[in-house]
């Protein structure tokens, strides 16, 4: 295994992975949030690997998130599935958040499909709605991009102007739309975390243009365009922002609500892993 997470390191983890798992067509990375498990029809539960044992950093625990990704496979094709994720905000580089994505795309995934948790900006959007992202605001601070990485994957200044694809939002919006469940699209404006918004900070996004904010996923958008990967968020969206109602915000209620909306989300995804994967 490379001992340094280095664009040249990140290029012999790959070939490494490629030669321990035999991942065959590798046909998209999944990242779950907090609280959401996959279930791919169609698809096998393969091997749980954990994440220590692929990546050369150090890594931190959080209540709610595994650090393993799963090989889910058919035949000889493979969908690489993040259990959880890095966030920033748990102290991890850029580059180290989107290591599971170049990965994936030196394996050849040409789809990233996310999920996320996130707050509501607008009181209109309920706990437990799902939105299609469309756009994202970056307001993290931080860009995978910056310095060597952004040399080595990709163009340097990718375009961003369709990051969340057309078409997959489209076949997203119709796929819930048969499964019985209203979507909505909207922009995800990311922030560092890990405290929660102000108030003042809620309506600051919200008349930016946000729709639902949260602390993730931004990196991984980045990192997949410049690799040319396709990109489809789902967003839960699992709390009113700060301010929308009048109690504090707790870790425990997003994982809560998450769980409740899950089954949804899972049911959502099942459907669009086989539209676009079954022939
Ligand atoms: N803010 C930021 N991130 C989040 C929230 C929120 O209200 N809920 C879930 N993730």
């Amino acid at each position: 295994m490379a001992t340094e997470l280095t664009p040249h390191g990140l290029r012999e983890i790959a070939d490494g992975f490629r030669e321990r798992h035999r991942p065959g067509e590798v046909r998209a990375l999944m990242v779950a949030g907090s609280g959401i498990r996959l279930d791919l029809p169609g698809w096998q539960a393969g091997e749980e690997i954990a994440l220590a044992d692929v990546f050369p950093f150090q890594l931190h625990g959080l209540i709610g998130h595994r650090q393993t990704m799963t090989l889910w496979r058919r035949g000889t094709q493979t969908i690489l599935a993040m259990n959880g994720r890095l966030h920033l905000y748990q102290g991890y580089s850029p580059a180290e958040v989107v290591a599971p994505v170049r990965l994936a795309g030196l394996l050849g995934a040409g789809l990233m499909l996310a999920t996320n948790a996130s707050g509501a900006l607008d009181p209109a959007i309920p706990p437990g709605s799902l939105v299609v992202v469309s756009d994202h605001l970056n307001l993290q601070g931080a860009n995978p991009l910056v310095g060597d990485w952004g040399r080595s994957f990709g163009p340097p200044f990718p375009d961003m102007s369709e990051a969340y694809d057309p078409g997959l939002r489209r076949l997203a919006v119709e796929a819930a739309a048969e499964a019985g469940f209203a979507v909505r699209e909207g922009v995800y404006a990311a922030v560092l975390g890990p405290s929660f918004e102000t108030p003042a900070e809620v309506r600051m996004l919200g008349r930016m243009g946000g729709a639902v904010v949260g602390m993730s996923t931004v990196p991984e958008v980045i990192a997949a365009r410049q690799m040319g990967m396709k990109v489809l968020v789902l967003s839960l969206a699992t709390n009113p922002g700060a301010g929308l109602i009048d109690r504090p915000l707790s870790h425990e209620e997003v994982l809560e609500a998450g769980a409740a909306a899950a089954q949804r989300l899972r049911v959502l995804l099942g459907l669009l892993v086989q539209r676009l994967f079954d022939a």
